[in-house]
């Protein structure tokens, strides 16, 4: 880029006293993980998309917004920590990266869509360990209805058609009242509708906690054990009432996700007055760890082919670990002898004998049988590689000798 320019997404944009994007973020921008084929983050957005298939579904939205329409336009105090540059990244005072999928709320709505989910990466500076990443992947989801009698009367019959729905899964709630003096509705709203919509807005994320964590071995111990979903009372500035919900996974209670019914500020500078609704926004990251048991945040940004491999599109697997230490194979050619047979059981077996657990896999990469003398030749590779530490050549080497002189020993095997 031009000397006082950064070139971001294929564009030059001028920096400023407050300029704080690194190359590094700038360098993952394009990655766009929640769009790539098999990508888990890709795999769980579907399945969420699938739950709500009646909505429309937004997933390309450029990440250069508005320090407005990030905070201003959802009403966000002025003093707000989230717009300190500590905590969020600025191109320069005019243009941010997304703190959250949010920000494309008054967008969305104004376009005509009353029921839609949009997700996106969205970045945050942040602490660094296994569960934080400055870049890490929302889904926002939302509905509104028409601000009257016909409008309720369509939201009281979904919440009859869910509330049948739930009546019959294995999930226990616990509540909050939609409304109290600490969440109110807002002024402008019939605290009736207001609670047919928060009523709505809960039933809908108890159905999708049910497709995302109702599969067994979640909930509890055994297998058969109830899903448990938490309601708590929340605030954000951009809808009232406001809650979170958790789940319960392995003995603790996990934060899900945000909610509330929509403030009506957004919903009029978005042109549409006369609704009335709710949003939830989600972070992607934390379900997939649960859903894959991915143990760190980092591997989703991995790639590394014995990370990638492990996926298929629209399947949720269980993740299975491998070493981040490096490899050193070593191969190894021998005549067999026809009278002593040597399976490919058997040369396995000798090599865990001496490598134990410091080799990774072993591989037949040549065969062939002798025209003339008719003895067969094999060659094995093997590799070796420790979880815990980096192996050295040497010491791979070490290992090798001794698999070579067991072969020799067992099976009369002529090393080539
Ligand atoms: N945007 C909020 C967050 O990032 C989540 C949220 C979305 C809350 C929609 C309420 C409604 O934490």
């Amino acid at each position: 880029a031009r000397p006082g320019f950064v070139e971001i997404l294929g564009a030059q944009y001028p920096t400023d006293s407050i300029t704080n994007i690194t190359p590094a973020i700038i360098a993952k921008l394009p990655m766009r993980l929640h769009a790539r084929p098999a990508h888990p983050l890709n795999t769980l957005r579907h399945l969420i998309e699938s739950h709500y298939s009646d909505f429309a579904h937004l997933s390309s939205l450029s990440p250069l917004v508005s320090p407005f329409k990030n905070f201003d336009e959802l009403s966000f105090p002025q003093d707000h920590p989230g717009r300190a540059v500590t905590d969020s990244y600025y191109v320069n005072r005019d243009l941010m990266l997304r703190t959250h999928t949010s920000v494309h709320e008054v967008d969305v709505f104004r376009s005509g869509k009353d029921r839609w989910l949009l997700t996106a990466d969205v970045y945050r500076r942040d602490e660094i360990d296994g569960s934080h990443y400055p870049i890490f992947h929302q889904v926002e989801g939302a509905r509104i209805f028409p601000a009257d009698v016909s409008g309720m009367k369509e939201v009281a019959e979904d919440n009859a058609r869910l509330r049948h729905l739930l009546a019959k899964a294995n999930i226990v709630i616990e509540d909050v009242p939609h409304i109290t003096a600490t969440n109110p509705s807002q002024p402008t709203h019939d605290p009736m509708y207001s609670e047919l919509v928060a009523e709505n807005l809960k039933l809908s994320l108890n159905s999708l906690m049910l497709t995302l964590f109702g599969g067994p071995g979640i909930g509890g111990a055994t297998p058969d054990a109830p899903l448990r979903v938490r309601w708590i009372e929340a605030y954000f500035p951009f809808t009232s009432p406001s809650f979170e919900v958790e789940v319960f996974f392995r003995g603790k209670w996990l934060e899900i996700l945000g909610s509330g019914v929509v403030r009506q500020a957004t919903l009029d500078t978005a042109n549409v007055s006369n609704k009335l609704g709710w949003a939830f926004g989600l972070g992607l990251e934390r379900i997939a760890m649960i859903l894959y048991s991915i143990p760190d945040i980092r591997l989703f940004w991995s790639t590394d082919e014995r990370f990638l491999s492990q996926f298929t599109d629209k399947a949720i697997t269980t993740f299975q670990p491998y070493s981040k230490y490096p490899s050193c194979f070593k191969d190894v050619s021998f005549w067999t002898r026809q009278d002593i047979p040597l399976h490919e059981n058997d040369f396995c077996d000798v090599v865990r004998d001496v490598a134990g657990d410091l080799v990774e896999d072993v591989k037949q990469i040549d065969s062939f049988c002798h025209p003339k003398t008719n003895r067969t030749s094999l060659c094995y590779r093997i590799n070796y590689r420790s979880m815990d530490r980096s192996l050295s050549n040497e010491e791979a080497n070490e290992i090798q000798l001794q698999v070579i002189s067991r072969l020799e020993e067992q099976f009369g095997v002529e090393i080539r």
